[in-house]
């Protein structure tokens, strides 16, 4: 599988409406985004791809979103979609242990840190400092990216005690989303030989 995890500083950790992703509802248009590049392809889905979103907004931090590309579904490559895909899961009583809310999506109590021990694989650290990504293979790679701020001092810390590589995809600073679709454009080239 190929894991990805974007942290939502500001991202709300209670049901939001569908109508203001960006404000009220702490950038969550950007976590939509996320979902989307990482897990769409025309006509398809890549069942091989989870994401994991962090939320870590009000009232009730942290809590952990995942989306499983092999099993999701009423997913549709718009923001609202996955927005409601995530409201429902908003809707549930977080647990310490996953909790499906529907299909292929499931949400837990719990903060970078779990997760990363939850997985338990080598973090693959998105910065613009980092090393050039092409012509790099990844075997089950866990990819980590921020949102528009970025990873904080202490979340760095928590990347930093794992076992990481930090990796760019260009000079320029992207939106997290354009950085997966990148990722999975350069991973799609070497597993088809181009
Ligand atoms: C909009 S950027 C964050 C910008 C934020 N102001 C900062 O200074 O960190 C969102 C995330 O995309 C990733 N990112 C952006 N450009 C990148 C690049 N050229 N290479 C690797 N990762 C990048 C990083 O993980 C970053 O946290």
């Amino acid at each position: 599988m190929k894991d990805f995890i974007i942290i939502g500083h500001k991202a709300v950790t209670a049901p939001f409406s569908l109508n203001d992703l960006p404000g009220a509802a702490g950038r969550m248009d950007i976590l939509c985004r996320c979902v989307n590049a990482a897990l769409f392809l025309s006509h398809d889905l890549r069942r091989d791809v989870r994401v994991y979103l962090v939320l870590k907004g009000e009232p009730a931090p942290p809590k952990l979103i995942s989306f499983n590309g092999a099993e999701v579904r009423y997913l549709s490559p718009d923001e609202r979609s996955a927005a409601s895909l995530i409201k429902k899961a908003l809707e549930k009583n977080a647990q310490d242990f996953w909790t499906e809310s529907m299909p292929g999506v499931s949400i837990r109590k719990g903060e970078l840190g779990d997760l990363l021990a939850e997985l338990g694989k080598k973090i693959i650290y998105l910065r613009e400092d980092g090393k050039e990504v092409r012509g790099m293979r990844f075997d089950e790679p866990l990819f980590v990216l921020g949102d528009h701020m970025g990873l904080s001092d202490e979340e760095e810390k928590i990347i930093e005690g794992r076992e990481h590589e930090n990796v760019s995809v260009g000079p320029l600073s992207l939106h997290a989303d354009h950085c997966i679709v990148i990722l999975n454009n350069e991973m799609d080239r070497i597993e088809k030989h181009i």
